[in-house]
């Protein structure tokens, strides 16, 4: 499968499953499945509030010898109430628990905002730790800890935008070596893409489909439906594709890793098989004229009247 490669060479799987919104009861299935095709490379986070589940169908799969734990690239996340450096330890501990692993091949903050240690979700403005009270290079400097001690063979950090990203970059010891962050054609995000690669960060898209099976909450009236464009549909009919896997070899055409999260046997397979998908450069023209920018995971739940968050600290 094609890879990106980190500076020490090892490879990440460009294609993985996501499994942000996959419930308990889907997703031990979703993911055996996912192994059976070939996916080679599962993202999880313990917010998902499924790790334990992903955990078991990893181990049905290694006893089963679909696959050994060598050939599987796992992701995780540092949930937001364990910002303090040495919260950063304990939190991956409970996540490696739950997957049944010794060690991630990738961990990341999941965002660059901070509750309090009892606060999983934020109710109130009370509940977030400020960057003075809980520095983003604080909890880098866990993730380093976690790096050196072999609990994660990679570390990274997930929805940062350029001032973040530079804020670790100027002062790590270890490097961060990947930014997931949502990617679309409608969300192209092409100057972050290039920061980041010029720095030596690879980039994960994530929501590349849209995620529309988002909570309620999380979603606008008005907002556009990415599989039912018209653009996008076209250039499935005349490869004789689906809307999707557009969408998917759109990005892997760019060099960005794409985790499409599907908890369903058909859809899994359909998006595999986007690897075998080459969009040309009349395909690409045409999708990058599409018009944005829309985010699907705006953020907006974190800068409620009171947080010492803002729109405008969260994105470029
Ligand atoms: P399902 O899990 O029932 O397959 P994203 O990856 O952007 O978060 O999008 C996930 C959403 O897209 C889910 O609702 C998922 O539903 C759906 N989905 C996944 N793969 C496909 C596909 N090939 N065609 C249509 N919808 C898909």
């Amino acid at each position: 499968m094609k890879s990106v490669k980190f500076e020490n060479g090892d490879e990440m799987p460009i294609l993985g499953l996501g499994t942000w919104k996959s419930k308990p009861g889907e997703v031990y299935d979703a993911v055996l499945h996912a192994l059976k095709c070939g996916y080679r490379h599962i993202d999880c986070a313990p917010i998902y509030q499924n790790e334990k589940e992903v955990g078991k169908a990893l181990q049905k799969a290694f006893k089963d010898g679909i696959v050994s734990r060598e050939e599987v690239f796992v992701t995780s996340k540092l949930w937001n109430n364990a910002h303090k450096k040495d919260q950063v330890i304990p939190a991956l501990k409970r996540t490696l628990k739950d997957l049944k692993l010794d060690y991630l091949d990738l961990y990341l903050i999941h965002w660059p905002v901070s509750h309090k240690e009892d606060k999983v979700n934020i109710s109130e403005p009370g509940d977030f730790l400020s960057y003075d009270e809980a520095p983003l290079m604080e909890t880098w400097e866990g993730m380093e800890e976690a790096f050196h001690e072999g609990l994660a063979n990679h570390v990274g950090v997930s929805n940062f935008n350029v001032k973040h990203l530079t804020e670790i970059l100027d002062n790590c010891e270890v490097m961060p070596e990947m930014n997931q962050i949502e990617l679309h054609p409608l969300l192209p995000q092409d100057e972050l893409i290039e920061f980041c690669h010029e720095n030596g960060v690879q980039v994960t898209a994530y929501s590349p489909l849209g995620s529309t099976d988002r909570a309620s909450a999380m979603k606008k009236d008005d907002e556009p439906n990415l599989l039912d464009n018209e653009t996008i549909k076209s250039i499935a009919q005349k490869h004789h594709i689906s809307p999707a896997q557009v969408l998917i070899a759109w990005a892997i055409e760019r060099d960005t890793v794409v985790i499409p999260k599907s908890v369903n046997e058909s859809r899994i397979r359909e998006n595999f098989k986007s690897l075998d998908v080459e969009l040309n450069q009349v395909d690409m023209e045409k999708i990058s004229k599409l018009k944005g920018p829309y985010r699907f995971v705006d953020g907006s739940f974190w800068t409620m009247e009171g947080s010492p968050y803002k729109m405008e600290d969260l994105w470029d």
